[in-house]
């Protein structure tokens, strides 16, 4: 199918543009990028929104198909999303194009003037888009069903679905705008089935490592593959001799909404809180002393012959070492729900990991965390996710379009 035939393939009579507000949005787009963070490219060597250092907004969503869908069905929605995300990351409002006339404009104007602000929209399928789209001897096996850990605790509701959107963005606004315009070009073809928001705190200036205080008062980030060592990157994204042109650069997104007790963790005394982690909560440096980026001395002793970083301590179980080279990016938000009916905080972390195979990154090293992590008695897994993300999107392109137009039936 032609861009413009998919751009016009079905469903898209209610998102369709041509009215007076987007025209006046066009005419208003900023030329330059507003106050808060530059445009990041949406097409680029990967899909924007993995190796990027983390925005302070989030909106992590999932969606399933409608009953009729088909390939060609899906690669016209992948064509509206990535025609959207290519003019929203550069500030602009979607415009006409993206449909032909119809009831709704394309784009509210919500967002008008705010500048692109760092704006990144990351895509992804789960296990069952290859069932839906007729491609699942193309399903990578990678993406099979991430296993039951014990004290698992989830709601299928708020895990899986066929298609994954990550939007993150400096500025709020900018972010929920753009949920709101992904969602709104799904509809007729696609049900959004979850979404989870959230934030972190706004680089500090001068701070080099990008590390952002979570909900228990942590430097979260520390140790984390730099995106900028090859070797590490090759961990992170699907590189590996015999990958499918369509997941080449790609990754895998392991995505779990970890609730903390903080109204426990609060209460307990530093030492304990440090002594969970291994780590000082001030500046984020091991027990072991140094900085917040010297390495932690995992064989240290106590005078009494006691391990100066615990055996049950987060980061000697997590740590690559421990876990046969195991290695993710890990790049979360924090969330904060309100109350739950026991009047107890809904807050934690909106977990997302970025590995190039979920079975010898994040499964690994969930499995030895699960089994006696000091700080996983103050954490409750509730939802969890795993999606694969293709590759970079050429311009004019979309999404996942070499799977889907180049692979047999
Ligand atoms: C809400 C839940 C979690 C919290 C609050 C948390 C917190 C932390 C903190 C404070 C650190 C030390 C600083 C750093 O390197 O970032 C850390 C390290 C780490 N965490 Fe977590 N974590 C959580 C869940 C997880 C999960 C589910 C995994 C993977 C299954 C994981 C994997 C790691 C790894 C690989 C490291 C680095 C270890 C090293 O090499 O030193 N974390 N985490």
């Amino acid at each position: 199918m032609t861009r413009r035939a998919l751009l016009g393939a079905t469903g898209l009579g209610a998102v369709a543009g041509g009215g007076a507000l987007v025209a006046a949005a066009v005419r208003e787009a900023p030329t330059a990028p507003g106050g808060a963070g530059a445009a990041v490219p949406f097409h680029g060597p990967q899909q924007a929104g993995i190796l990027h250092p983390r925005q302070t907004h989030a909106h992590l969503a999932a969606f399933d198909f409608g009953v009729r869908t088909d390939r060609g069905r899906a690669a016209a929605l992948l064509l509206r999303w990535s025609t959207a995300a290519e003019r929203l990351t550069r500030g602009e409002p979607v415009g006409e194009e993206i449909g032909p006339p119809g009831s709704r404009a394309a784009d509210t104007g919500v967002a008008l003037g705010s500048g692109p602000a760092s704006l990144t929209l990351t895509f992804g399928f789960g296990a069952s888009f290859f069932d839906r789209v007729g491609l699942a001897t193309a399903r990578p096996e990678a993406l099979a069903p991430l296993p039951a850990f014990p004290d698992d605790r989830l709601d299928p509701a708020r895990g899986d679905g066929d298609l994954f959107v990550q939007i993150a963005a400096d500025d709020p606004l900018v972010g929920l705008h753009a949920l709101r315009t992904v969602q709104r070009l799904a509809h007729g073809e696609a049900k959004t089935r979850w979404v989870m928001s959230g934030f972190t705190t706004a680089p500090v200036p001068g701070r080099t490592a990008p590390t952002h205080r979570n909900l228990m008062g942590q430097l979260d980030g520390t140790a984390n593959p730099s995106p900028a060592d090859a070797a590490a990157r090759d961990r992170i994204l699907v590189n590996a001799p015999g990958t499918p042109p369509w997941l080449a650069g790609g990754s895998y997104v392991v995505v779990r909404r970890i609730r903390m007790l903080l109204d426990h963790w609060d209460t307990l005394p530093l030492e304990h809180r440090e002594q969970a982690v291994g780590r000082r909560a001030a500046d984020g440096s091991p027990l072991t002393g140094g900085a917040e980026h010297t390495a932690p001395d995992l064989a240290a002793n106590r005078p009494d012959g006691v391990p100066v970083i615990a055996y049950n301590a987060h980061i000697r179980l997590a740590a690559p070492t421990g876990n046969s080279g195991a290695t993710m990016l890990r790049r979360g938000w924090s969330y904060y729900d309100g109350l739950r009916p026991d009047g107890t905080p809904d807050a934690g972390m909106l977990f997302v990991a970025w590995q190039s195979d979920p079975r010898t990154g994040f499964v690994p090293v969930q499995r030895r965390l699960a089994r006696g992590d000091a700080l996983g008695r103050y954490l409750v897994h509730e939802a969890s996710s795993l999606f694969v993300v293709p590759g970079s999107v050429r311009p004019g392109g979309y999404v996942g379009q070499a799977l889907l137009e180049d692979t047999p039936s």
